[in-house]
């Protein structure tokens, strides 16, 4: 309870530092990044379906809408880079490539608001963006941030290459400023402290909270458990820096997930899904969504988990446990109460039967219920009883853990959603992967 207390002062200490104030993004933003999985195709020639054009977009947006994700929350659908012209209009502004946004930005921003969903836009604070496209360096923020404004955009992902350290403390403040001055509500992602670095990072995460809605802090995601695992481990061992700075409308992004791609097995991408939400992390998928499996779509949109990110006392949670065995223990407090637990396992054997109770991981004495995210199995235990998790090789068993006082009360139901009052009677007890 100590370490819970402890995590929650935290967040009501740091929570006193205001984030951006656009009032957007009370919980991390979710929805679907192109770059990952398109990177920059633009050869629409040869490659018509996975060319960076209004096309892979809107195909997008119609699948966001089809298959249910609009209405778990996934709304977001965010442009990368490359797709811009290469040269500017007459009156300096930026253009869409005409051949393959042939309809142009404000369209395809209308587009996503006729059917729910807002679209992201991207920049970058140097002369070109990471791709050679042209960027917004410092005389161009104002002019820029009125054009995104001007077609409607939501959000903006403004990176960094090209560009120096002097400019950037000048250039996010000031782009920053710059969407507040349009009007507009826009989202905005800074890159910032991924070009900052450094161990532990120079990062003034007050600064960012104030002026961004979330940040890239780290290296980029590949398609690959390396990069997801590198990347989780980067965010949990310098968690004391990062997880203050979270909060209501300021995110850490680790950037996307990659589940639904070619590089996780099933269980990598339960871990990747868990971590994230534990992370109280920004939600991009950066997939195929026309093509992806039965088994990744389960992933992405299983209620439970996507209640954890989205928890509205917005805390970031942390690993608690980190045994020499390669078994480690994640913890997030969430609203009511409640919290997350994740059992995670590095090891690549076999399933590592993990012996451990919630007295030992610094609960309140009390009986708690216990429901395992991806079985959708409940069980009720107290403290001080010992459990046994059987964790897959670069897997994750993942509870919601209701409070003591909540168990007759609220709890989640086989759909995800969570219940008012109900009796446990008739419910399976018996947890796959748990031994009670
Ligand atoms: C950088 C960013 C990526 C992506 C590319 C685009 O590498 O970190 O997320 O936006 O640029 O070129």
């Amino acid at each position: 309870m100590k370490l819970l207390l402890l995590l929650a002062l935290t967040s009501v200490l740091s929570g006193a530092a205001f984030g951006l104030d656009n009032g957007l993004m009370r919980t991390p933003p979710m929805g679907w990044l192109a770059w990952e999985r398109f990177r920059c195709d633009i050869d629409c020639d040869n490659d018509p379906m996975n060319c960076i054009s209004e096309r892979l977009f809107t195909d997008m947006a119609d699948w966001l809408v089809k298959d249910g994700w609009r209405d778990l929350g996934y709304v977001y659908v965010n442009i990368d880079d490359c797709w811009s012209s290469m040269e500017r209009d007459k009156q300096g502004r930026l253009q869409a490539d005409p051949k393959r946004f042939p309809s142009g930005i404000h369209k395809l921003a209308r587009y996503m608001h006729d059917r729910g969903l807002k679209l992201g836009i991207y920049g970058d604070m140097g002369t070109l963006t990471c791709g050679g496209y042209p960027g917004t360096p410092l005389d161009k923020i104002e002019l820029d941030a009125q054009t995104f404004a001007d077609w409607e955009v939501d959000m903006l992902k403004y990176d960094g290459c090209y560009s120096n350290s002097s400019e950037q403390e000048k250039g996010y403040p000031l782009m920053s400023k710059a969407l507040n001055a349009t009007g507009r509500p826009i989202g905005y992602s800074c890159s910032w402290p991924a070009y900052q670095g450094g161990l532990p990072p120079k990062v003034n995460y007050t600064q960012l909270g104030e002026i961004c809605n979330l940040w890239r802090n780290y290296g980029d995601i590949q398609d690959s458990w390396d990069s997801v695992l590198a990347i989780a481990d980067w965010f949990f061992a310098n968690q004391d820096t990062l997880a203050p700075a979270a909060g209501p409308g300021r995110w850490n992004d680790p950037d996307m997930l990659v589940v639904g791609d070619f590089g996780l097995s099933t269980d990598q991408s339960r871990s990747q899904m868990a971590l994230w939400a534990i992370m109280a992390a920004p939600l991009f998928m950066s997939n195929d969504l026309r093509f992806i499996s039965n088994d990744a779509r389960a992933i992405l949109q299983n209620k439970v988990v996507i209640a954890i990110n989205q928890d509205p006392m917005g805390v970031q949670g942390r690993r608690i446990v980190k045994e020499k065995n390669g078994i480690e223990v994640f913890l997030r407090p969430l609203s009511n109460k409640a919290s997350a637990l994740v059992f995670f396992s590095r090891r690549n054997d076999m399933p590592y039967r993990y012996q451990t109770s919630l007295k030992k991981l610094n609960y309140t004495a009390g009986s708690y219920k216990l429901f395992e995210v991806y079985t959708n199995r409940a069980t009720l235990l107290k403290d001080s009883t010992d459990f046994v998790v059987s964790v897959n090789p670069t897997g994750v068993v993942m509870f919601y853990v209701s409070a003591p006082a909540d168990t007759n009360l609220r709890h989640f139901h086989s759909d995800g959603k969570l219940q008012g009052p109900s009796s446990y009677e008739g419910e399976d007890n018996s947890l796959p992967g748990v031994f009670l």
